[in-house]
């Protein structure tokens, strides 16, 4: 078994970006700059969101941070938000922008996702994005599932003609992930397993690449995998530890001591998907500032 280290595969992206930034700052064109907005306090949220502000220094971005606090007793109006969102999509110096999600259940994120221009939509969560990208046209990705495409890519994990079972159905990882699987160039054979799926085993037995997107820590387990299979693991829970100084440890949606052993490659969590992720917002937020700067021309 032999990890796939997405923490250095992020770090080489970041890195090729730096360059391109270096390069642009030499020629006398903008510096991308990514702006997010977070709503309250949310430990992993707020996680995050702290490394995708890392990253942008990492990238020689510039960032900006929105805050907003919603409490019970005091609950954020969504028209404040809304105004926020509106001054971002008309920001000249704003290339791209995240809301950072989940927001408070008083909040409709759809709603939220809507109100964001396509153009600065890095996070590609806008109907125009996910619609234009399952057709294959030009659009921002989702970051988590272009971040996987990337790492299988950039490790040389072949996935053409290959059987892809992905455990998840979600907005953000699993749906996009099995359009972008499926497409001329990554050519996989994608099945996608969720909670109604019956004998989900006898599925994920079958498959050359599991990838779990589930939210439940520990789900996968030894007797579902094949031998020699690659194993993507894209859970983060945070499951209470006091051995930890921060009473918390990330865990996947894989039982990794269980299923490394059989396995031929597999993601770390921490280390695997989560650093790819905020790579591929970074890349999302280059290209914005290169879009806009074509159309301003
Ligand atoms: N919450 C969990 N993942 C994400 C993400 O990729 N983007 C945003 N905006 N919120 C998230």
């Amino acid at each position: 078994m032999e990890l796939i280290d997405g923490k250095a595969t992020a770090a080489q992206i970041k890195e090729e970006i730096a360059a391109k930034v270096r390069e642009r700052a030499a020629e006398g064109k903008k510096i991308p700059h990514l702006a997010a907005i977070l709503v309250g306090h949310d430990g992993g949220s707020e996680s995050y969101v702290a490394n995708k502000i890392k990253a942008c220094e990492a990238c020689g971005f510039r960032s900006s941070l929105i805050r907003f606090e919603s409490t019970g007793q005091n609950p954020l109006n969504p028209e404040e938000l809304f105004a926020a969102i509106d001054k971002l999509n008309k920001d000249p110096e704003v290339d791209g922008f995240i809301v950072q999600l989940p927001l408070p259940k008083h909040i409709d994120d759809q709603k939220v996702i809507e109100a964001i221009d396509p153009d600065k939509d890095v996070d590609g969560f806008h109907p125009v994005n996910v619609g234009r990208a399952s057709l294959g046209l030009p659009a921002f990705h989702s970051a988590t599932p272009a971040g996987i495409v990337e790492l299988l890519k950039r490790n040389g994990i072949e996935t053409a003609g290959k059987n892809v079972v992905i455990i998840g159905r979600s907005n953000i990882v699993g749906r996009p992930l099995a359009s972008m699987l499926m497409h001329k160039g990554a050519d996989a054979t994608v099945t996608v397993c969720h909670s109604a799926t019956r004998n989900l085993a006898d599925i994920t037995r079958r498959a050359d690449i599991i990838v779990a997107a589930l939210g439940r820590p520990g789900f996968v387990t030894e007797d579902m995998v094949a031998d020699g299979a690659v194993i993507v693991d894209v859970g983060t829970t945070r499951v209470p530890d006091q051995s930890r100084k921060s009473g918390f440890r990330l865990c996947g949606d894989v039982d990794f001591e269980k299923v490394a052993p059989k396995c031929s490659r597999i993601t770390p969590v921490p280390g695997g998907v989560g650093p790819m992720t905020i790579a591929s917002l970074m890349l999302n937020t280059l290209e914005a500032c290169r879009r806009r700067e074509a159309t301003a021309r």
